[in-house]
């Protein structure tokens, strides 16, 4: 069936995530520890919601996150209508799942969350961007111990809210000049680095804001036992590229640690490189911050960043500065590229990742 057509007042263009744009409304579902059910998704029009102050998660932090994106697809090459598909919205719902185990959260069941999913959509299709621009819909579950309970362990209720945002790539599309964080250390060794929890990302903020104001747009952080290996960027993952002369293929790096978040824009990119074996080998491993060097594309990917080409990466604390000429235009983004074909409908979806709405 055809989707509404996209709202005609909005600035498509111009969108980001700080706009707080109000839509039509949210999807609630929540659960009862002592019946252990969640309850039917249930349609909100207000963007607020009644939390106890007494709550584990304005507490103690009891609260994770996804972010997913919905595309708005011509229903066939020769039709001026659409339709609506979420990317990936199966490997969401098991990061979910794994976060909210972390944090002694109830988390739903696939379908319960896929179909949570299709309601927050659904109900909101108009704020669905236009095909033919680079804007998305973002798609904001969040979870959290939402009952009083000041005793440190799990509370009555939990609360799974579904938002959505029309956004544009969240760090824009022009190549970036990183800084690695040396004075702060994100995650640590068998922490809770590789979980999506609030908690991974407001501490940033403040280094984030220094690292801006000397003219960096992003961070990256190493791991924090050695202060050597590659973990992640403060707000996507790490993919690296060189050639290799003696298996002249081109080789997709990625760098493997403990205490990153999984990424599904890493991962599809991953899988992409790994079907186009004739031309790409895949190189998974524990990556030295020296061998940063030796790369000559790095991108950051995400699910709110895209893949955004990375000029250079700076260490101030060993004096160190690696330049990236080829990111911009190089093999990188033409894996990604053929990542945003599929998620736009532009190319055949072999992996059955487009979930229609
Ligand atoms: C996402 O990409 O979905 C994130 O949660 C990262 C954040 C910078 C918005």
């Amino acid at each position: 069936m055809a989707a509404p057509p996209p709202k005609a007042d909005i600035d498509w263009a111009n969108l980001s995530l700080a706009a707080n744009l109000t839509v039509n409304g949210h999807i609630e579902i929540r659960h009862s520890r002592s019946t252990n059910t969640w309850s039917n998704p249930v349609f909100v029009s207000s963007p607020n919601i009644s939390i106890n102050g007494l709550s584990p998660a304005l507490n103690y932090g009891q609260q994770c996150y996804e972010g997913l994106k919905a595309f708005r697809v011509p229903l066939s090459s020769s039709s001026p209508q659409t339709k609506i598909h979420i990317f990936r919205p199966k490997f969401h719902s098991a990061r979910l799942s794994r976060s909210a185990a972390s944090i002694m959260l109830p988390c739903p069941s696939e379908a319960l969350f896929l179909e949570s999913l299709r309601q927050a959509v659904a109900q909101n299709a108009e704020y669905v961007p236009p095909h033919d621009t680079d804007s998305y819909l973002y798609i904001r579950p969040v979870l959290f111990g939402s009952s009083a309970n000041l005793a440190l362990s799990p509370g009555e209720e939990t609360i799974l809210a579904i938002y959505v945002q029309p956004i544009r790539p969240y760090h824009g599309s022009d190549a970036l000049d990183g800084l690695v964080l040396d004075e702060f250390d994100r995650a640590a060794p068998r922490g809770m680095g590789q979980f999506k929890v609030g908690g991974n990302y407001a501490p940033v903020w403040r280094h984030q804001a220094r690292a801006k104001e000397m003219g960096y747009g992003i961070t990256l952080h190493l791991d924090s036992k050695e202060r050597e290996f590659v973990e992640e960027f403060s707000t996507s993952g790490f993919l690296g590229h060189y050639t290799s002369t003696q298996k002249k293929k081109d080789v997709l790096v990625v760098p493997v640690t403990e205490s990153a978040i999984a990424s599904t824009t890493a991962d599809s990119i991953i899988r992409l490189a790994e079907l186009d074996d004739q031309h790409w080998t895949v190189e998974k491993k524990e990556l030295r911050f020296g061998e940063v060097g030796d790369l000559d594309e790095v991108v950051a990917v995400g699910t709110a960043a895209s893949a955004v080409p990375i000029r250079s990466i700076t260490r101030l604390e060993t004096d160190q500065k690696f330049v990236f000429d080829k990111s911009e235009n190089g093999k990188l983004k033409g894996l990604a590229g053929r990542m945003a074909d599929i998620q736009r409908g532009r190319a055949t979806d072999t992996e059955d990742w487009c979930w229609v709405v």
